[in-house]
């Protein structure tokens, strides 16, 4: 992440290497595109949010490790279907050609078919949570993802209705890339045997940035070069999406941004434990370029 957030880089450095040993690595064509749209750079925001509210409570790394993975394998998945030629077709990836431009849509397809059960056995293969939680985490992310959450939010991203109100795309955005967001804390929290109060706070400030994060991710569209960005400038506009920008305008939509990472902040000031890294985070989610 950017120089500024220097204090992320350890958390980096941490998943890619828990990501490279938990994926396969033979010659298959399969396992190359997995390895190729996993370990290709990314923020990797989810798995931070995971290890920031784990360590707000008790947990081993191994078991702050399963989860991050879990999350962020959910989010790689994702990101190689919105890709796709029948969604997004989008050819840029984190500045690298994205996963059907390299190997094919059939690999693609496959490769997100395969990795997102990888993140439900990195869940319930951890040595170091236990089973009641297992079963918990599964059940969370189940739901964040799937027909209710995310899932859910892609289908109206790609329909066809183009009027839509302020409260209809904060529906969308809060569907398609706030409910992971979202889990990723309650799932830290939750390992760390937070108590259900600070849970709740956690969820809070993960509905606040989850939103924040995708209109900032429109913004990022339309005003960052691809260079910084490492997708394609203007793709939302080719695709004829409705974004916050082109429904409320660029100010507004960037006040919007700020608000509610505000808003975020003084969530988790409510916290007994040390909030001083999800604060900075949110600062960071509301004035990134990439
Ligand atoms: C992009 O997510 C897709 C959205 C949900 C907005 P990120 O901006 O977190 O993508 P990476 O992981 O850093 O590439
Ligand atoms: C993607 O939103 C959301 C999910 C992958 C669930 P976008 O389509 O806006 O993400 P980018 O801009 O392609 O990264
Ligand atoms: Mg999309
Ligand atoms: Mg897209
Ligand atoms: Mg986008």
């Amino acid at each position: 992440m950017a120089n500024s957030h220097n204090w992320i880089t350890p958390y980096e450095k941490r998943i890619n290497s828990a990501l490279g040993s938990l994926l396969p690595d033979d010659d298959s064509i399969l396992s190359k595109a997995i390895r190729y749209s996993v370990l290709n750079g990314g923020k990797r925001l989810r798995p931070l949010l995971v290890y920031l509210s784990s360590e707000l409570g008790n947990s081993s790394p191994e078991a702050q490790d399963s989860v991050s993975c879990a999350v962020e394998l959910i989010h790689c998945y994702s990101l190689i279907h919105d890709d796709l030629p029948s969604m997004d077709d989008d050819s840029l990836r984190r500045g690298m050609p994205t996963c059907h431009k390299e190997f094919g849509e059939a690999v693609a397809i496959l490769a997100g078919d395969a990795i997102q059960p990888m993140a439900y056995y990195s869940l319930t293969n951890s040595k170091e949570i236990e089973d009641k939680h297992k079963v918990s985490l599964v059940s969370l992310l189940a739901e964040a993802c799937g027909q209710n959450g995310m899932v859910e939010g892609q289908i109206l991203d790609i329909s066809e209705n183009k009027s839509l109100s302020i409260e209809d795309l904060d529906y969308m955005h809060s569907k398609k890339t706030g409910s992971l967001i979202k889990t990723c804390l309650e799932m830290g929290g939750l390992i760390s045997y937070l108590p259900e109060q600070e849970i709740n706070l956690l969820s809070e400030y993960g509905e606040k940035v989850g939103l924040a994060f995708q209109i900032r991710d429109d913004i990022i569209d339309l005003q960052s070069p691809t260079e910084i960005s490492g997708k394609t400038q203007g793709a939302d506009i080719l695709q004829k999406k409705i974004t916050y920008p082109n429904l409320i305008g660029m100010e507004r939509a960037k006040k919007r941004t700020i608000e509610l990472c505000e808003e975020a902040q003084e969530t988790v000031k409510k916290l007994s434990g040390d909030s001083t890294k999800l604060i900075k985070l949110s600062d960071f989610i509301s004035n990134r370029n990439y």
